[in-house]
């Protein structure tokens, strides 16, 4: 943040101080323009990167995924999704440390797709090995790369270095394979292995529609979601007589003084 220059205003905001409830799953913040109405802290941080120019989302590897309090945020975007050509415009790279080399599993990637469920401008994103506090500070290279990253925050010319193999769309190096053909479970970008005498290389084939881009995010959001909400309506009745046996089955616990 500080390599954005001294002029910029600066806020920190760490995750874990804020109430952030969970997803009820009713879907009644579908509909453009219509919050959440669960009463947390969610709205203010949303204000506060309504306010911002530019947004750094960070969080360590705890057990090869984000810290939890990313995935509470993140399935708390219906409420955003209609409407987040707001956010478009606000640069982001997102930030992750991790203790063991090579032990990240997801947390990269986690981080990505939740600045792209926002529709903020990703343009990086990097993680760094410091397995105790403030470790990772300790290599000046870290410090490097990542001021670097920081600076691209407020440069327009500002280009990820592609890494080999890859998502081009997303930046995924998690890739599904069927059999036949390789593909980004993230974005759906889908390629193939060539091999080529000794040299075996991944081939992408990019579209200009994916499930991040603003006709992906129409498909998904607009249509194929109201549709299931009407669907659901329509069919609510016969669906509660689906559930209702499960429901009044004597095996649900909570602890005391808790209700369900
Ligand atoms: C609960 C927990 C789980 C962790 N799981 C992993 C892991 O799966 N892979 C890994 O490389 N580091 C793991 N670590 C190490 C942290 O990623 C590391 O301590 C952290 O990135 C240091 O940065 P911090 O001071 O910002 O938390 C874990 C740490 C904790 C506390």
């Amino acid at each position: 943040m500080e390599a954005t220059g001294a002029d910029n205003q600066k806020e920190i905001i760490r995750l874990t101080d804020l109430d952030i409830k969970a997803c009820k799953g009713c879907y009644s913040c579908l509909p453009p323009d219509v919050p959440c109405h669960i009463k947390d802290d969610l709205n203010y941080l949303l204000d506060r990167i309504r306010a911002a120019d530019a947004v750094v989302l960070a969080s360590p590897c705890y057990f090869l995924g984000p810290q939890g309090s990313i995935k509470m945020l993140q399935d708390r975007f219906l409420s955003i999704s209609n409407s987040c050509r707001e956010f478009a415009n606000k640069t982001c790279i997102t930030i992750t440390t991790h203790g063991v080399p090579n032990v990240m599993g997801y947390t990269e990637m986690a981080l990505n797709v939740t600045a792209r469920f926002m529709n903020l401008k990703l343009i990086d994103s990097g993680s760094f090995i410091g397995a105790s506090p403030a470790e990772v500070l300790e290599d000046p290279k870290n410090l490097e790369k990542v001021r670097q990253m920081g600076r691209g925050l407020v440069d327009p010319e500002y280009r990820r270095i592609p890494k080999a193999g890859e998502c081009p769309v997303c930046w995924s190096d998690i890739l599904r394979y069927d059999g036949t053909s390789v593909i980004c479970p993230f974005c759906g970008t889908k390629g193939e292995i060539k091999v080529e005498g000794q040299e075996a290389r991944l081939v992408f084939y990019p579209q200009a529609d994916h499930r991040f881009s603003d006709e992906g995010r129409r498909q998904h959001f607009d249509e194929f979601l109201n549709r299931k909400k009407q669907e659901f309506i329509a069919k609510r009745h016969f669906y509660k007589e689906l559930q209702t046996p499960y429901l009044s089955m004597d095996w649900w616990i909570s602890p005391p003084g808790n209700s369900r």
